[in-house]
């Protein structure tokens, strides 16, 4: 496969034990966007940064869409694949424990995070989601006895993305095992201050 590498950040917590916190931007974003708010999860967590491969219109992106909220979905299962090749070999080389990772993905991020979940349920350890879309028109079912923590906050007046849309998604994922946490917050597309007080408060309840 023609996989490309990643631009990155990677910051150590300097404990082998560490989980990971994988950042993935939103579109127009970069691999520094969201080390400041990764900061507010404590300095016991190492943290990985990277910037989506695609470029549309000089915005990078973590796969292609073909319009706003339509995706290509070749596309996604591509970068999905890419991805979670690339942090394996990230994983070997930092020397931080794959088996520990948990993605924090915003809205672009959020989504192919998603994809990682349906299409690699076993990879991930947990999941947060802030203002996700459902990255399959027709949701796979998923192989996985896991029972997953996933995080997820919409936003009740985001205009990408209609909140029953979310609920759908929602369902999906506890059908197929996932172990979920859905908070609805009184806001738009944008992030606020509550969506990661809210998933800070999930990581210790879950993984700290
Ligand atoms: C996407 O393309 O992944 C969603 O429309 C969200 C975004 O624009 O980033």
């Amino acid at each position: 496969m023609n996989y490309q590498p990643l631009k990155y950040i990677y910051q150590s917590a300097g404990n082998p034990e560490a989980s990971t916190l994988l950042l993935l931007h939103g579109t127009g974003g970069n691999e520094t966007d969201l080390i400041p708010l990764a900061k507010n999860f404590g300095k016991n967590v190492n943290i990985l940064s990277v910037r989506g491969n695609v470029v549309e219109q000089g915005m990078p992106r973590f796969f292609r869409r073909l319009s706003m909220g339509v995706f290509d979905e070749e596309d996604i299962k591509f970068r999905t694949h890419e991805l979670v090749s690339f942090i394996k070999e990230v994983a070997s080389k930092e020397k931080f424990n794959a088996s520990k990772l948990i993605a924090l993905g915003y809205s672009n991020g959020a989504n192919i995070a998603g994809a990682t979940l349906i299409l690699y349920p076993d990879f991930l350890s947990g999941a947060i989601l802030f203002r996700p879309m459902p990255p399959f028109k027709n949701m796979p079912k998923v192989k996985t006895s896991k029972k997953v923590p996933v995080f997820i906050s919409a936003g009740n007046l985001d205009g990408m993305v209609h909140i029953s849309e979310i609920q759908q998604y929602t369902s999906h994922l506890e059908a197929n095992h996932f172990n979920i946490e859905l908070h609805t917050i009184n806001t738009g597309h944008n992030l606020v201050e509550e969506d990661s007080r809210k998933a800070i408060i999930w990581m210790h309840k879950n993984f700290l």
